[in-house]
């Protein structure tokens, strides 16, 4: 198998030299992404609705979002099987008619949570699904007396962005992803893939 070599840097001034590093080995900076984190009290008013509920268990309903129409299916597959592999994972998922409508994952581990792949299909969005799902999995949190929830977003999706400032998330840090785009399988010295 080949992995897709990438580096990961926060933007901080200390990693400067780190930086140039990459620079001069062919590598350009993507991004940005912000970590952002949240309390789980405040998620849990983004929604004055029913909440999602939550399952321990991927089910095809929830998948089906991730694939849906509007969507890059391969990306969605492989999202699929990352989230659906790894341990401790809670799924959130909306459904009307048997069609499921909006989708999400939490994962839960050292007093924190983290919230992954959230999708409303597009012809959904813009009802207040994705909002149910975040207060779904804040119910969760907060029964499980977990207080601090992160997620990270790519700082150019507004969409996101407005969903998770409504949710009360805040920036963190933000960090880029560097990647040599003539060669994007090239390993870094000391990497081995
Ligand atoms: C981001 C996403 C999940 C939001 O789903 P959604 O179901 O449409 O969101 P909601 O309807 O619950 O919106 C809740 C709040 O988010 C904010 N929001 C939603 N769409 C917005 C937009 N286009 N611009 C700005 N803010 C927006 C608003 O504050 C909104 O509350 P309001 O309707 O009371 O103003 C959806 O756009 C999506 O699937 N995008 C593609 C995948 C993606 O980028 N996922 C996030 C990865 S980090």
């Amino acid at each position: 198998m080949r992995l897709r070599c990438t580096s990961l840097n926060a933007e901080t001034s200390a990693l400067s030299d780190v930086q140039r590093n990459l620079i001069e080995m062919g590598l350009k900076p993507h991004g940005p992404v912000l970590v952002q984190i949240g309390q789980s009290h405040q998620i849990r008013s983004v929604s004055t609705s029913s909440p999602a509920t939550t399952s321990n268990q991927p089910t095809a309903e929830w998948a089906s979002v991730y694939t849906a129409e509007g969507f890059d299916s391969e990306d969605g597959a492989q999202r699929v099987r990352l989230m659906s592999r790894s341990p401790g994972v809670v799924y959130g998922c909306i459904s009307e008619g048997g069609v499921a409508l909006a989708s999400g994952a939490a994962s839960v581990g050292h007093g924190w949570m983290g919230i992954h792949g959230m999708r409303t299909r597009p012809q959904a969005q813009g009802q207040g699904l994705a909002a149910r799902i975040l207060a779904g999995f804040a119910e969760l949190a907060i029964q499980r007396n977990i207080p601090r929830v992160y997620l990270q977003v790519e700082e150019d999706n507004t969409k996101a962005i407005g969903l998770y400032k409504k949710a009360g998330f805040a920036k963190a840090w933000r960090y880029r992803y560097w990647r040599n785009d003539e060669n994007p399988f090239h390993a870094l010295p000391g990497i081995s893939s």
